[in-house]
């Protein structure tokens, strides 16, 4: 079968380039031509369409909304990793948790609040409870964990991964957090349930609508998700998530997501943390 690559019409490529970018703000542009033709291949073989051009016809079809899921699936890229940006969980640990403890009783936080808002298969949240586990021993905490794509978030409640990324944990965390699998999941660790239940896992849009939570946060982690979204949707994004914030509560963005040109009213504390402004 010849690819869809070589098949891409400038109108197939228009319409899918608006369809993605209407469902989930992910701007694709020009230079993302190659990229959604080959991530686009596997959706063809999936569904059977023997030609982009069906394929898009697929799309416009009524009953077609598991189809748009599993296409902004197969374009926004999932990659993530255990304590991926290390400094992130060393300011977390050293410099936000002593902050937030000490306000707690004053402000009477009922616990201590974290958003991880594109969570991926897990890592992330499951690194921030690593972080917060015995490190808030009086205080109870919580995390809320978000994503668009329902198969990324049904990993990330099973909680099992490949040996790999575990192993090159330091030893006393996988032995704290992680139960061996035995018999057919052998080469696999799952999260204790410990852990497990600190997390709790939501589809969320980030662009559509606002989370159903109520109860504010100390820290929202929204790292490498934004740098999709064109510059108008990144700020009001921004200004959203920052609403989310408990006052003097920090967002921390993946390093190359600098929001140097967007107006958001949060202080840089340093490259991809910030924080918002205390007494607002
Ligand atoms: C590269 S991963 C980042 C994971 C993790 N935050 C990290 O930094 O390792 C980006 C995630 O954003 C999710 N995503 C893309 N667009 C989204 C949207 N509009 N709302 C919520 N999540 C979205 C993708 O499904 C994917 O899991």
């Amino acid at each position: 079968m010849e690819s869809a690559k070589t098949l891409m019409r400038d109108s197939e490529f228009e319409f899918i380039r608006g369809l993605v970018y209407e469902r989930s703000r992910i701007s694709l542009g020009p230079d993302k031509r190659e990229l959604v033709s080959a991530r686009l291949g596997k959706r063809l073989r999936a569904t059977n369409a023997p030609s982009l051009g069906a394929y898009c016809e697929l799309l416009q079809s009524p009953g077609a909304e598991e189809e748009l899921g599993n296409l902004i699936d197969a374009i926004s890229t999932n990659h993530t990793f255990f304590f991926r940006e290390q400094a992130h969980f060393d300011f977390l640990r050293q410099t936000i948790l002593p902050e937030m403890s000490a306000r707690a009783r004053i402000e009477r936080w009922p616990r201590f609040h974290v958003w991880s808002a594109a969570c991926s298969s897990g890592e992330e949240p499951y690194s921030i409870a690593m972080t917060l586990a015995g490190a808030l021993p009086t205080w109870p905490w919580h995390i809320e964990a978000t994503d668009i794509s329902r198969r990324i978030l049904a990993r990330a409640t099973a909680a099992i991964y490949p040996e790999e990324p575990v192993a090159r944990l330091p030893a006393e965390v996988v032995k704290a957090h992680f139960q061996r699998g035995y018999g057919p999941q052998e080469g696999f660790y799952r999260i204790k349930p410990a852990l497990r239940d600190r997390v709790d896992f939501h589809h969320l849009n980030l662009l559509e609508g606002e989370p159903r939570f109520t109860e504010p946060f100390q820290v929202i982690f929204c790292r490498n998700v934004m740098i999709y979204f064109d510059r108008p949707t990144q700020e009001e994004l921004v200004q959203r998530l920052a609403r989310r914030l408990v006052p003097g509560g920090y967002l921390l963005v993946g390093h190359s997501e600098s929001l140097t040109h967007i107006r958001h009213g949060l202080r840089m504390v340093r490259p991809a943390i910030y924080q918002k402004p205390p007494g607002s």
